[in-house]
């Protein structure tokens, strides 16, 4: 069997970290997949900039249809971000049978309902683990792994940047304005870091969890959010003093008048679990009725941490191409559930 041909749209932060991947551990991929991986073509904006890796200059574009109209190529990485035109750009990969893997959680946490639905009519997957805690496994244990339970509770750090701000400020006593310039510095925040700082990136990856937890549909503005931005680093030294430390958290539960889900700055003891939590890492407890607590907890955004998650998907992509069988870990079956109205 030949190579599988991969076209790559983005090559920003995540996107140079699953060409380095699917490059550097090419040999080892090969093994586990039981085929090649080959990038064919990598969209971008601008396909003279220098980008700090060595990239054959023939495989660079910015026409999206040298990619969705290569009838070669099967999988589809979405690393672009954003709403405008990444969601044309995947939805018309799907129709095109192709599979999609993605890291965008603005995109899943809102038109995921109707993209899943696209991907099963093509039979095609759409991959996102990604999109949620960077390299942390979390998706598919929630669809997998725990699927036997019934979940009751999710309560995460789910967003780097802050955790990386937060941590900085209680430390160091740093300056909230430095701390998010070096956030963005290390590649964590979003281009518009507005959604890491207000909460909504940590409020659309709670809604992608809690949709898979409560086999539900939470759409973002299901969540309250409240973001970082008033906290101060004289907050932090006082709740210090009295012996908490300051996290943005995010809250999924489900109760018997509905769902739950809030982010909001959140006073935790010094000894609880989440509090030793710190820098980029993320940590993530999932309650289950049957497995009891458990918690995933590694780098929750960077280039390379957040690319293993994709180029994981992107294995899975090509297994299920291989076995002709696509959609296999991508299908969701909803049921509407009422929400708490938690306020503004
Ligand atoms: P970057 O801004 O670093 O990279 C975006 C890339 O997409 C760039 O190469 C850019 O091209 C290209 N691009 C953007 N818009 C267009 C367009 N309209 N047409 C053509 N190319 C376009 O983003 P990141 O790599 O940080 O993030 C990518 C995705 O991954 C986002 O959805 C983000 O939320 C998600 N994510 C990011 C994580 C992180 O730690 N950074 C962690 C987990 C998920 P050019 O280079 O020419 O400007
Ligand atoms: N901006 C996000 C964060 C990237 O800081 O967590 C990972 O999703």
């Amino acid at each position: 069997v030949e190579n599988i041909q991969i076209g790559l749209l983005g090559l920003g932060t995540v996107g140079r970290g699953v060409y380095r991947i699917i490059t550097g551990n090419a040999e080892n991929i090969k093994r586990k997949v039981g085929v090649g991986l080959e990038i064919k073509k990598i969209m971008v904006r601008d396909t003279s900039r220098q980008r700090g890796i060595e990239i054959d200059p023939g495989k660079l574009t910015n026409k999206v249809e040298d990619i969705l109209n290569d009838p070669e190529i099967k999988i589809v990485v979405e690393v672009m971000g954003g709403i405008e035109p990444t969601l044309d750009y995947v939805s018309r990969a799907l129709e095109n049978g192709k599979s999609v893997v993605t890291a965008n959680k603005d995109m899943i946490a809102v038109y995921g309902k109707q993209l899943f639905a696209m991907a099963e009519a093509n039979n095609a997957d759409l991959l996102f683990e990604a999109s949620v805690a960077g390299g942390i496994p979390i998706i598919r244990p929630l669809k997998q792994c725990l699927s036997a339970n019934r979940i009751t509770q999710i309560i995460g750090i789910i967003n780097g940047t802050t955790n990386y701000m937060l941590t900085k400020m209680t430390e160091e006593g740093s300056d909230f304005a430095d701390v998010l310039r070096e956030a963005q510095a290390k590649g964590y925040a979003e281009a518009d870091p507005t959604s890491d700082i207000e909460g909504y990136d940590a409020a659309r990856k709670l809604a992608i969890l809690a949709s898979i937890a409560f086999n539900s549909r939470i759409v973002l503005d299901d969540v309250y959010v409240e973001g970082i931005t008033k906290i101060t680093a004289e907050d932090i030294a006082y709740a210090g003093e009295l012996n908490y430390i300051v996290k943005l958290l995010g809250i999924a539960k489900e109760t018997g008048d509905g769902v739950e889900v809030r982010v909001h700055p959140t006073l935790i003891p010094r000894d609880h679990p989440l509090a030793s939590v710190n820098d980029v890492y993320n940590a993530i407890f999932v309650t289950g009725d049957a497995v009891g607590d458990t918690m995933f907890y590694g780098r929750g955004a960077g280039e390379m941490p957040t690319a293993s998650a994709v180029v994981a998907d992107v294995m899975d992509a090509a297994r299920d191409l291989l076995r002709n069988v696509p959609g296999l870990i991508s299908c969701t079956c909803y049921e509407e559930k009422p929400v708490k109205d938690m306020g503004s």
